[in-house]
């Protein structure tokens, strides 16, 4: 009888120290998580939340809210309440399926909008470049394909060179990861110009791979094949 007292004891202990331990390491798991978060959070700032293919990014629920709603404006500032809500100031304009739902390349080529190019002086036209640079992608997707042309209708040689980009072909390294953390590309996409989601990747990816594509090899592997 005390034997088997004292076997249910030793399993009830057993038993305890386990829960216990497994307690503490939950509790562990449970504080790195917040750990995790609290990194993510650190870098809310640096990277734009409109870039939703991030899921570790928290999304934005709803778009194009009025100026004393959006969370970035200042809504006891009377100025605010007498700014244009951009629902009423977007009817008409070409519309898309993501960003603030607007072509912007669209609405300027079709004359829906007429930029000034100069703050101060309404005589200033833009330089526009026609120039298309494709950067070939290593992986399977489609080439990705810059056009000057949409880019220098909106924008000085300045805002890009050379700050971001070395004007020569190639000679910058470009990857989907420093766009989506900013870079890049990422200065403007998904901040003031159309983001990285889903259904833009085709906008920049646009350029098929010839039908005799294969994906190339390291210099190591052609020189010791496998096979
Ligand atoms: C929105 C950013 C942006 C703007 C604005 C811009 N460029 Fe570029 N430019 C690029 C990128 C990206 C490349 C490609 C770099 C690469 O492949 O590494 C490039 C490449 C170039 C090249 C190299 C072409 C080659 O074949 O090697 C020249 C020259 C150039 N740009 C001139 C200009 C001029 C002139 C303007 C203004 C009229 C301008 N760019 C405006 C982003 C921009
Ligand atoms: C704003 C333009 C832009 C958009 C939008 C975009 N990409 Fe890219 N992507 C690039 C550029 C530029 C590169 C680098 C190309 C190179 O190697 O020179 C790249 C490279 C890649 C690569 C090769 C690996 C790497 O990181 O370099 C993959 C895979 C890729 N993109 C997938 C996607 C997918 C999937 C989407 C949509 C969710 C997407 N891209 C949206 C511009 C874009
Ligand atoms: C300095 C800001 C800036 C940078 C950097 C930038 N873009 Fe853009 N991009 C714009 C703006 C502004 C537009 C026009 C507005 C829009 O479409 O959202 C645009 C439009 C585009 C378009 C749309 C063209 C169309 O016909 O609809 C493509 C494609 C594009 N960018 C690709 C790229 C790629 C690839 C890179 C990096 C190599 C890049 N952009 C870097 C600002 C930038």
């Amino acid at each position: 009888m005390k034997r088997i007292s004292y076997a249910i004891y030793c399993a009830l202990f057993c038993f305890g120290i386990m829960s216990m331990s497994q307690l503490w390491a939950a509790e562990e798991g449970a504080s790195k998580k917040s750990m995790e978060l609290k990194q993510v959070k650190g870098e809310e700032g640096k990277v734009s939340t409109a870039n939703v293919f991030n899921r570790l990014l928290k999304k934005d629920k709803a778009r194009n809210l009025p100026p004393p709603e959006d969370g970035v404006h200042d809504a006891d500032n009377e100025g605010t309440h007498v700014l244009q809500p951009p629902l009423i100031a977007y009817e008409g304009l070409p519309k898309t399926d993501f960003g603030n739902y607007v072509d912007w390349v669209q609405a300027l080529q079709k004359g829906y909008l007429n930029p000034r190019y100069d703050r101060v002086d309404p005589t200033v036209e833009p330089l526009v470049m026609d120039l298309d640079i494709v950067r070939e992608v290593k992986a399977s997707v489609p080439d990705v394909v810059f056009p000057h042309k949409p880019h220098t209708q909106w924008l000085h040689c300045s805002n890009c060179h050379p700050a971001i980009f070395i004007p020569q072909k190639n000679a910058n390294q470009i990857n989907m990861s420093a766009i989506l953390l900013g870079q890049k590309c990422g200065v403007c996409h998904g901040k003031v110009s159309f983001p990285i989601t889903t259904l833009s990747c085709k906008k920049c990816h646009s350029k098929p791979k010839p039908d005799n594509w294969k994906p190339p090899l390291s210099s190591a592997s052609v020189k010791n094949p496998w096979r």
